[in-house]
This record gives C-alpha cells, structure tokens and sequence, in this order.
C-alpha cells in the first residue's frame, strides 16, 4: 500500500521536483559475478519503475541523471552497452507517453548518435502534451558544462553586463523554467554530487543511501520523502 496517493498529498507534502543520481549498477553487478553491463540493464528497470511511481503519486518534476560528461572516460564497451540501452528506452517511451509522461532530456547532445538525437527529439514532441509527471533525463549532463553553456548563450547574445542576474544565468540553464530540485536523492553510498545540477542544488535537500540503484525500490523512495518532510527548510533565513 503506497503511502503517497494523490489524495492524501496535501497531508504529507511532496517535493515539487526530486532529482536523483542513478548510481551503483557497475557495483550491484560486481556483487553478483555479472558484468557491468547486466548492472545498467537491471538500473534501467528501476528506473521505469520509479519513473512510473512518481508519476502515480502525483510529481510534478522527476530528474534522472543517466550519463554524465565525465562517463565517456568508460571502456568504449560500456559505454557502447549505455547507448544500446538508451535506445531501447528510447523506442519504448511510446509506453511512458500512454502514461502521460511529459520527456525532456537535459545535457549536452552534441556527441550523441544521430540516430539516438532524433529518437531524442521524437520523444519530447511526442510526449510534449502529456500533463503528468515532467521528466527531465541527464543524458551527457554536466553540471559545469552546463555553466559553460549557458555564459556562452549570454554572450552570444549580448546581454548587457549590468543587466546579468541570477535570474539570466537560470533561465539559460538545461532546466530554464523549472522550479530547483527541492530534493536530491543519491543512492549507492557515495557521498557526492558527481556535477549534477550544481547550480540548481544550491537549496536542495539530499538524502544519500547505501542502496545500489537496480535494488532501489518505491518503499525506499517513500522513506525519502518521509524523511524529506522532516527537514527544516530555511533558504538562508530564521
Ligand atoms: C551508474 O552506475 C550508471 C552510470 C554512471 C551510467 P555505475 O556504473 O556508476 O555503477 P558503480 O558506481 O560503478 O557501481
Ligand atoms: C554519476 O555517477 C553519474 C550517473 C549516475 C549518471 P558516477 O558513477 O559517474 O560518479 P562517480 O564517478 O562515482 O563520482
Ligand atoms: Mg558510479
């Protein structure tokens, strides 16, 4: 029995946006004397399944981070095996937008396949009306290369020094228009943010867990968000 239905939210507040980093498949495989890639295969399942659970507790934003610029320093196998699984998801977010799923990927798609760009594309236009859940997923995702990016727009485009605000920098990041993650969930027992969202997490909550990601399950995502509504959230003030 879920504790969070959309009924009883009012009761027990959820965060309006939850970020999390998928992470500990290599290790989870490890453990098992699989390789790596059965990791990542296994990650991906608790990914829809969570995807599909913040959708059914009513969400607002869910962002997933997928593979970071650093992950490319891989063996080229891997990294192969990331794409592959990628593109499975890919030509099955038809399933996500029968759900009403809204999808946007955040990240850099320079380096990406051509193939996996337009199967990108088709997916957030797809999936564009969906008013359910918005699901953001870091594909080729760094937190500073997103900086870079967005000084480089603002240049671009000629903004008046003195016109430069917090606010400019925000809305020429990937998640412009996006309420800040309010909760930032980190399983697998590392104790760091690896660049994800660095300037949108400068509030967050985060909530860190020896849990590998493919054994994260919906009862640990509700302890999350239980302990979340314990926090005393300030933003600098009394
Ligand atoms: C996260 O799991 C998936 C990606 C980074 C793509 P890892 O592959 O980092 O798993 P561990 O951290 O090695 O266990
Ligand atoms: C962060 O995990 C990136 C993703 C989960 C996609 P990593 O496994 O790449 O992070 P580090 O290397 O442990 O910091
Ligand atoms: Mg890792």
């Amino acid at each position: 029995m879920p504790l969070f239905k959309k009924k009883n939210t009012a009761e027990r507040p959820l965060p309006r946006h939850i970020a999390i980093v998928m992470d500990g498949n290599g290790r989870w495989a490890k453990k098992r004397g699989l390789p790596r890639s059965a990791g990542h295969v296994s990650g991906a399942k608790t990914f829809k399944t969570i995807a599909r659970y913040c959708n059914k507790i009513g969400l607002e934003y869910l962002t997933v981070y997928a593979f970071s610029t650093e992950n490319w320093k891989r063996p080229p196998e891997e990294v192969e095996g990331i794409m592959n699984l990628l593109r499975d998801y890919l030509k099955d977010a038809e399933n996500f937008k029968q759900e009403n799923i809204r999808v946007k990927f955040i990240g850099d798609p320079t380096p990406l396949a051509d193939d996996i760009k337009e199967l990108m594309k088709k997916d957030e236009d797809g999936s564009k009306n969906a008013t359910g859940l918005k699901l953001n997923i870091a594909i080729n995702y760094g937190g500073r290369d997103e900086l870079v990016h967005a000084v480089k727009k603002i240049i671009d485009e000629g903004v008046p020094m003195g016109e430069i605000t917090e606010q400019t920098i925000s809305d020429r990041l990937y998640t412009a228009g996006m309420p800040d993650p309010d909760f930032i969930i980190r399983p697998s027992g590392e104790y760091r943010t690896s660049n994800y969202l660095l300037w949108q997490s400068a509030y967050s909550e985060y909530w860190f867990s020896d849990v590998l990601w493919p054994d994260f399950t919906p009862k640990h995502l509700e302890k999350a968000i239980e302990d979340y509504n314990r926090r005393n959230r300030r933003f600098g003030g009394v």
